[in-house]
């Protein structure tokens, strides 16, 4: 489906809507994404990123109908992740081999690595420019957001920011920028940070302060998935802070699986008594909670209870999924305990108490195990459990 949006003078996504994928790496995308990409004409014409190899055909036809690929001069690659750069082998067949490609050091690796080609690359890194004509192209080196190879591109006079996958969300939709779309676009950017970024926050807030250093002119940020922030960049660039610097608040997540509902019902009484004490809860069922969904309501919340019954000496399987996904994202600040039912041998608390220290998170309890079916008693300890956890989530934050 075609589509070519103009967002500056001579400026213009050229990238494509991917509506039917719904699982990006393990993450949902329910509302597809977008791979973007951004022609800019001058006195030689530009293209940033190119998009998913099986929607070359689709890029080179919004690239047509501004001008014919042939008339491309330069490529910058952002980033080599397949998202972005699947479509240059097809791409640099039409236009030319010989026609420079721009990226970092480890971009130039990688795309060696990938597509087993040696293209015309001139490495850039940051505070490199490419000056045509009366446009200025600028380089900022962002490791780790999301590769190593990963770079921005700055148009200077312009003050458009080509941030790649950072400010992105897996969105697909009718509507193109942040001034149409509004507020709603927010958590999808919520969830992209929380399953995409998080375990880099330490280099956003670097990221953030360079930006602040370098002083850069943003008004208008095009990221390579999703949206185009064009109206209130700041808005993004905030909500980036605030995620990066992992605040938490009185919110704890109840994550939990259950084979006859015994661990369940310890789950509702654990729940109950964090809410007791007047704080937040999400009670997330992981064969009901996508992964993705949990990860995002577990970044800005304060405390991370697990449950699972015992299983073969083990955890429930979907929970030790989502426990792998979790640690992986290395989200920090968190209080923690688990809880469990169990026939006979009864591990899956002590084994999900390990994960957590694994995860660097502040176990607050030994936690709650209960023998087949609990009783009065066993909901109330469980309960208990929930009280202690608010109330030492709440002494941490006064
Ligand atoms: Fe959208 Fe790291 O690729």
């Amino acid at each position: 489906m075609y589509k070519v949006i103009k967002i500056d003078d001579g400026v213009y996504s050229v990238g494509c809507r991917d509506w039917d994928i719904r699982d990006f790496h393990g993450y949902s995308t329910y509302e597809g994404t977008t791979y973007n990409a951004f022609l800019v004409l001058g006195e030689k014409n530009v293209l940033i990123d190119t998009v998913k190899e099986t929607f070359s055909d689709e890029l080179l036809t919004n690239i047509r109908r501004i001008i014919d690929p042939k008339k491309i001069d330069i490529v910058i690659s952002n980033h080599t992740e397949m998202d972005h750069s699947g479509s240059i082998p097809k791409l640099m067949h039409i236009i030319g081999k010989d026609k420079p490609i721009y990226c970092s050091k480890m971009g130039k690796k990688n795309l060696k690595n990938h597509f087993n080609s040696d293209f015309n690359f001139h490495i850039v890194g940051t505070g490199d420019e490419l000056k045509i004509g009366k446009r200025t192209f600028s380089f900022i080196e962002t490791k780790m957001l999301h590769w190593p190879d990963s770079m921005f591109t700055y148009l200077v006079d312009e003050g458009i920011l080509f941030s790649s996958d950072a400010f992105g969300q897996h969105y697909s939709g009718d509507l193109f920028f942040d001034d149409e779309i509004g507020d709603q676009i927010i958590p999808h950017a919520k969830k992209y940070y929380a399953n995409i970024l998080l375990p880099f926050s330490s280099k956003v807030q670097a990221l953030l302060k360079d930006i602040d250093k370098l002083g850069l002119k943003i008004n208008m940020i095009c990221p390579d998935h999703g949206i185009i922030w064009r109206d209130d960049p700041s808005k993004i660039i905030k909500a980036y802070d605030k995620w990066s610097k992992q605040d938490v608040y009185a919110k704890a997540v109840v994550i939990f699986d259950s084979m006859w509902e015994s661990t369940a019902n310890m789950a509702k009484a654990v729940a109950g008594g964090i809410e007791s004490e007047a704080v937040n809860v999400r009670l997330m069922n992981t064969r009901k909670w996508h992964r993705s969904d949990i990860v995002t309501e577990i970044l800005d919340a304060g405390a991370v209870v697990v449950g699972s019954p015992t299983l073969n000496n083990g955890i429930f399987p979907v929970v030790a999924d989502v426990m792998t996904y979790i640690k992986g994202l290395r989200p920090q600040n968190k209080i923690a305990a688990a809880f469990g039912s169990y026939g006979w041998s009864g591990e899956a608390v002590k084994i999900l108490n390990g994960m957590l220290v694994e995860m660097g998170m502040e176990i607050v309890d030994d936690g709650v195990k209960v023998q087949y079916v609990p009783d009065k008693d066993d909901l109330k300890r469980s309960f208990d459990l929930g009280v202690k956890i608010a109330k030492k989530l709440k002494d941490k934050l006064s």
